[in-house]
């Protein structure tokens, strides 16, 4: 499974990039604006520091407008996936751009059958967002599954990403379900890193380590 960074704090970015194992960036008009600076240009220092996907969100509803931003969005690098919300005027956007060559990120999915669309119009990635299902007492894993199995069912290439990750349990979740991305905030990624028996482990093999090298000494 992928591992995106959903993030648009450079320094977050570039913390995840480190490692080595981060595969793309999802951001979405919310997490740019936090960052106060221009849309394009955050978009383009994202590019800078990661090798991978970099998802970007157009901010129109119509789909010339959206056709268009696109285009814009995709010049500023190769690595940028058009992020499109899954309306009606959106799913004629993404078809559009595949005819084009241009990658999209179908975003805002909370249905099987939003995301069948989606892929019948030759988007890149689905994104069914988790999160704000579990908020509302729906199993948001429960979507996860099903689009998995749908596109399975008829080979639709279009890519599964999990979104709207609110911990470790959501990203375990999304791999044992056949996503092939998880896009998780830098704080749920961090914490992916962590078990206390591995902790106590590496206490106990240092403390052992230093023991026998008194002995020795
Ligand atoms: O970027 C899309 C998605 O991951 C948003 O997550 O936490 O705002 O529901 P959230």
């Amino acid at each position: 499974m992928r591992i995106y960074i959903d993030s648009a704090n450079l320094e977050e970015i570039q913390q995840a990039a480190d490692f080595g194992i981060i595969d793309g960036v999802t951001t979405n008009p919310s997490l740019i604006a936090k960052e106060g600076r221009d849309h394009h240009d955050q978009i383009r220092a994202i590019c800078g520091i990661l090798d991978g996907d970099i998802s970007a969100e157009v901010v129109s509803t119509d789909t010339e407008g959206m056709v268009a931003e696109g285009r814009d969005l995709a010049k500023i690098h190769d690595s940028v996936v058009v992020k499109i919300p899954l309306i009606r005027d959106g799913i004629k956007a993404v078809g559009r751009l595949a005819s084009e060559g241009i990658r999209t990120n179908v975003t805002l999915c909370f249905s099987p059958l939003q995301a069948l669309l989606a892929a019948k119009a030759g988007a890149y990635l689905i994104s069914p967002f988790i999160g704000r299902l579990d908020d509302l007492s729906q199993d948001g894993m429960d979507l996860v599954r099903e689009i998995v199995k749908i596109y399975d069912n008829y080979g639709y290439s279009t890519q599964v990403l999990a979104a709207s990750a609110r911990g470790p349990l959501h990203v375990k979740e999304a791999a044992l379900a056949g996503a092939h991305v998880c896009t998780l905030p830098y704080k749920v990624f961090d914490k992916v890193f962590d078990h206390p028996l591995t902790e106590i482990g590496l206490e106990k093999f240092l403390a052992d380590y230093r023991r026998s090298m008194m002995v020795h000494a």
